[in-house]
């Protein structure tokens, strides 16, 4: 179960992982082990995994296309070409938290080693974002996978980063005795999951999502219409890809999918003191955030002859109030210098109906007063029917580093962002 800690009530303490519902891709290929391929897509999607399935044509001859649709639950891809897909083996690797190539067949292994690009294998490990896990299960005859070609393969891949599920040691589908069986799928929904659990580098994360209320009366607050979708959504991200995830979300918005701790606030200065006691006893890596903060607190209320305040109690119905505002300070300005540790910030901007030149003016002036690596910005006008809400990921320079067309893609391409060497770079030289 989550742990929640009311923002008043104290510390969170170490951050527990969570690597549940993953995005992985798993790539067959043309080895007689390939419908223990189809066991581990079935094991990995009833644990919970979003699997997407490619298999090369020799795969096809092992197991049907319908088998791996049917366990999946999205078609298989096969061509690069394929209509419509022509571009999946650059979506599908980034959407992915892992790659996982089960079975991995003697000629896969050599051509990934040469870094030919000719077929979606190929292309997609060629593509793939090596800050996330690749994984290797192969399955092939003894003499295959101890010949000189296939050993030196395996080095250079291992020297890449790509990380290997031993074959198991016994008879081989040919009757040869060796090492070169695929390893048990279990082992391999086993490894697969640890290395979800263990990214090259762990990031702690903060994020903030939601919005404030401020308290108008003793029943009635000034509010805003986040969701906190789009920080909860980052979160499940960011966590599914084994990084610890810390998210202070306002108590009225949205929860996540994953494990991650939480805190909750309420008003403007809970978050605010939330934020002072967070920073100042955490290192994080980067904060994102994403609060929808309220940019004014109730002064005070003018009603009839009485004098200015905040009431207690409900103000009475029928009267004709006047509410004085008063501006509160940006947060997102401050974090810094509340931070014991320099971190990677990323802020965000929404505009209403903003066009080019009035975006390129909001985003500058957001990242010259905060100092954020990052500025996420949406327009309210570009909110679709679906839900969906485009966003544009932007650099500190102003340009835009990723457009996205939905939060889902946001949080990937945040994820990507924030564990790329460059960001870890930023991170330690700001
Ligand atoms: C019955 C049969 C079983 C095979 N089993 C394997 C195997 O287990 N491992 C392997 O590396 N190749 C095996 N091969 C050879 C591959 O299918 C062949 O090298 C093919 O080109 C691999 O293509 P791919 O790597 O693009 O899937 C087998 C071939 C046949 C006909």
């Amino acid at each position: 179960m989550r742990p929640t800690v009311n923002s008043a009530s104290g510390s969170t303490g170490s951050f527990p992982l969570s690597n549940v519902g993953s995005n992985l891709l798993v790539i067959l290929t043309g080895s007689i082990a390939a419908y223990k391929g189809c066991d581990v897509v079935s094991r990995l999607v009833q644990r919970g995994h979003i699997v997407r399935c490619v298999a090369t044509p020799s795969a096809l001859h092992f197991i049907g296309a319908a088998t791996l649709e049917g366990l999946a639950g999205s078609p298989v891809l096969s061509d690069t070409f394929a209509a419509g897909s022509a571009l999946e083996h650059i979506q599908l690797t980034r959407w992915a938290d892992a790659v996982l190539v089960c079975p991995a067949t003697a000629n896969t292994l050599n051509r990934l080693a040469a870094g030919l690009a000719d077929d979606l294998p190929g292309a997609m490990f060629l593509a793939h974002d090596q800050t996330k896990p690749w994984l290797m299960a192969p399955a092939m005859n003894p003499a295959m996978w101890t010949h000189p070609a296939t050993v030196a393969s395996v080095q250079k891949l291992r020297d890449w980063g790509a990380r290997f599920i031993a074959p198991a040691d016994g008879r081989s589908a040919c009757g040869e005795i060796g090492e070169g069986r695929l390893a048990e799928p279990e082992a391999i929904v086993a490894a697969t999951e640890a290395a979800l659990a263990n990214p090259s580098r762990k990031l702690r994360v903060l994020i903030t999502a939601g919005g404030t209320s401020e308290p108008v009366d003793g029943v009635r607050v000034l509010t805003n219409t986040s969701t906190g979708a789009t920080g909860a959504i980052i979160a499940d991200h960011l966590s599914r890809a084994g990084h610890e995830v810390l998210l202070l979300r306002a108590k009225s918005a949205v929860s996540t999918d994953c494990a991650c701790p939480e805190e909750t606030f309420v008003t403007f200065s809970d978050l605010e003191a939330a934020l002072r006691r967070l920073l100042a006893s955490n290192s994080f890596d980067a904060v994102i955030h994403a609060a929808a903060v309220s940019d004014y607190r109730v002064d005070s209320i003018s009603m009839g002859t009485d004098p200015p305040s905040v009431p207690a109690e409900k103000l009475p119905s029928g009267g004709t109030p006047i509410i004085r505002l008063s501006p509160n300070p940006r947060l997102v300005d401050s974090l810094r210098a509340w931070s014991r540790a320099p971190f990677t910030l990323v802020a965000f901007k929404l505009t209403c109906g903003a066009g080019p030149d009035q975006t390129a003016e909001a985003v500058s002036t957001l990242l010259a007063h905060s100092g954020a690596d990052f500025v996420v910005h949406n327009d309210v006008a570009a909110r679709c029917a679906d839900g969906r809400f485009p966003a544009n990921i932007h650099l500190r320079d102003g340009s835009v580093a990723a457009h996205c067309s939905d939060r889902g893609t946001l949080a990937s391409e945040l994820v990507r962002l924030l564990t790329s060497s460059t960001l870890l770079s930023y991170a330690t030289n700001p």
